[in-house]
């Protein structure tokens, strides 16, 4: 029986993942929240992997503060980069298979067409610099390892775009939007299943994947959206923004070619609307 780790548990991506468990009843899950498995701690991660055996480790961890990376960049290398290559390491040791997500903010955005996994990376802010360093330390180190490289997650967990705007919406607060990046949303829910899917299909093909949801939009068009399927987009104060200040830069245009995930894992796309919806849903 296939027994999958994963850290990072009380986190969005953790937390679709529990949801969607139910439907892989083949698969023993282990979650494990930052209290029960800190993996900046080199000691109780290999504590932890002698003492419990698994066939391969979901790895939701992260720092993921992409405005605070930039005052705190220790700790976001800490986490993001050298915690993942002690991960790696442990994996490596135990033969497990590693699963790991990155994100769209590796590249520097002025490509102007959808990101291939081969695309030479150029990251911008000090989030996207600790996550790459943390998918070369994987490559250095893993045979067996799948890093998912994905952009603009949002479910109906945690503090994400579709949860502010939810908010706002329902304060009927001001919003004011930039047009200025262009991306693709990505529900969290399908993400995490696609995760565990790949898992279940045991392909071998190992490496680095792009994985989004299909289409492309900006942020504006992003909440736009979300006010059209509630119903309140003609009384909500939404107004479009091209300078709006932010401490880290982000690539103007991320959106991720997810061709090599249909060809080699069998993904699946679904629109980036027709996802929402799903969430909205729920
Ligand atoms: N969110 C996005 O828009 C986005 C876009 C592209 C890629 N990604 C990537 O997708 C993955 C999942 O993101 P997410 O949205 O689920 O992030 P999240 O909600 O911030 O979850 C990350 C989890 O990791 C935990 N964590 C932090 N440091 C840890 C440590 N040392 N040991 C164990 N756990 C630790 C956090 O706990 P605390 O909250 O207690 O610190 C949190 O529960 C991440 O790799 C992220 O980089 C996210």
């Amino acid at each position: 029986m296939k027994k999958i780790l994963v850290t990072g548990a009380n986190g969005q991506l953790g937390r679709c993942i529990k949801d969607a468990a139910p439907d892989f009843p083949e698969f023993e899950f282990i979650f494990v929240s930052k209290e029960e498995l800190d993996i900046e701690n080199e000691t109780s991660l290999k504590d932890f992997f002698s003492k419990n055996s698994f066939s391969h480790c979901i790895n939701t961890a992260a720092y993921t503060n992409v405005e605070k990376a930039e005052s705190e960049p220790e700790s976001a290398f800490r986490i993001n980069a050298e915690a993942v290559k002690s991960l790696a390491e442990t994996c490596k040791e135990n033969d497990v298979v590693l699963l790991h997500v990155s994100t769209d903010y590796v590249f520097d955005g002025k490509k102007g067409l959808p990101y291939l996994e081969t695309d030479t990376t150029n990251p911008i802010n000090v989030y996207g610099a600790s996550k790459l360093k943390g998918e070369e330390y994987i490559q250095q180190t893993c045979d067996k390892y799948f890093i998912f490289r994905t952009s603009w997650l949002y479910s109906q967990y945690g503090h994400n775009f579709l949860k502010t705007i939810l908010k706002y919406a329902e304060e009927n607060k001001q919003l004011t939007i930039t047009t200025e990046q262009t991306g693709t949303p990505t529900n969290a829910n399908d993400l995490a299943k696609t995760l565990l899917q790949v898992i279940e299909q045991d392909s071998g093909n190992y490496g680095v994947y792009h994985y989004s949801n299909g289409g492309e939009t900006t942020w504006f068009g992003f909440a736009e959206e979300i006010l059209r399927q509630i119903g309140k987009l003609k009384e909500a104060k939404l107004a479009k923004t091209n300078h709006y200040r932010t401490f880290a830069a982000r690539p103007k245009y991320s959106v991720l070619d997810n061709t090599k995930a249909f060809n080699k894992l069998n993904f699946k796309n679904i629109g980036w609307q027709e996802s929402l919806q799903s969430v909205l849903k729920r």
